[in-house]
């Protein structure tokens, strides 16, 4: 996508109908996940019962195959290009929420950081994420969370793995547990997303940074915003986006939640994100928001 506004009909056309090809994609592997219980395994009453567990697996495959081409490529385009140069500024111990097959990987390799967490709910893509650790000689100091990012699963999962992770948090939490969170295309997928940011903002470390890469909902009331975009995102929630795409919602004020996730301390010691692709279906916003020092 053309992160500058695009002059002719056809690239805005283009931008409004991006999200149906996903769509489209992972939906053929859900019902392809359907049939195969049904026809292959047997399993007659699984689209029904086991509907969740049907949408896991054919989002974990879905994902997989959408990535593989994204991990291959040379140089990343479209929104893909604003995650490297944010990413490559991490450090310490580092919670990277929801990363999928471990595309983000090859970005996390330097030496200030120490430990990184991958919370990951679906469990289709573990076995990716683990051999992409390895390839990737971040065995040792990669882990993966079986759990989503809500507080109640992660701080579970996170003493399971490292119990003296949580020490210092135990005896204080204002000392927080990370020192980086990543969230890149995430926060569109959790299930309580203000609830989220404000638990994500309460397990940085003081002076911790959050660093977000994610698409939100069109401003279409703004100057650079579209009202057409903004539809095109209702129709396809409407249509099933959020069903066959993990969860994901395109409609989400994540800028708005981010902000507010620190009002408990009045506000962030600074936020510097920016808006992309503000005239298309998947606008984007990226930055940095930093903790106050104690
Ligand atoms: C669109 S994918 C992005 C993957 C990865 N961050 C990337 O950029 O390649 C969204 C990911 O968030 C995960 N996810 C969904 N709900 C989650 C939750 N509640 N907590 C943590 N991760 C979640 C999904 O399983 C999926 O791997």
């Amino acid at each position: 996508m053309n992160p500058a506004a695009p002059d002719s009909f056809i690239e805005r056309f283009k931008g409004l109908l991006e999200p149906s090809a996903l769509m489209w994609w992972a939906a053929t592997h859900y019902y392809r996940v359907c049939s195969e219980a049904v026809f292959q395994k047997g399993q007659v009453l699984a689209p029904i019962f086991q509907t969740s567990k049907l949408r896991d697996e054919a989002f974990g495959r879905f994902w997989i195959e959408f990535s593989r081409p994204r991990e291959e490529a040379a140089e990343p385009v479209g929104s893909s290009a604003l995650i490297p140069p944010l990413l490559k500024t991490s450090k310490g111990v580092v919670l990277d929420i929801g990363p999928g097959t471990g595309t983000q990987m090859p970005l996390l390799k330097g030496s200030a950081i120490t430990t990184i967490y991958g919370a990951e709910p679906c469990t289709g893509l573990h076995s990716e994420l683990r051999r992409k650790a390895a390839s990737e000689g971040l065995g040792s100091k990669y882990h993966v969370l079986p759990c989503g990012v809500a507080a109640e699963e992660l701080l579970p999962a996170l003493g399971t793995d490292s119990p003296s992770a949580l020490a210092a948090y135990d005896v204080d939490p204002a000392a927080g547990v990370f020192d980086t969170i990543l969230c890149v295309r995430v926060l569109c997928s959790v299930p309580a997303m203000e609830k989220t940011t404000r638990e994500l903002y309460s397990l940085l470390k003081p002076g911790g940074r959050l660093l977000v890469v994610e698409h939100v909902v069109n401003p279409w009331r703004t100057a650079k915003g579209s009202f057409a975009a903004r539809v095109a995102q209702a129709v396809y929630m409407f249509l099933g986006w959020r069903f066959y795409i993990g969860d994901c919602c395109l409609d989400r004020d994540t800028e708005g939640a981010l902000r507010q996730a620190a009002a408990v301390d009045g506000g962030w010691e600074s936020v510097e994100l920016e808006r992309h692709f503000e005239w298309s279906a998947m606008p984007y916003i990226s930055g940095v928001l930093t903790k106050k020092s104690l």
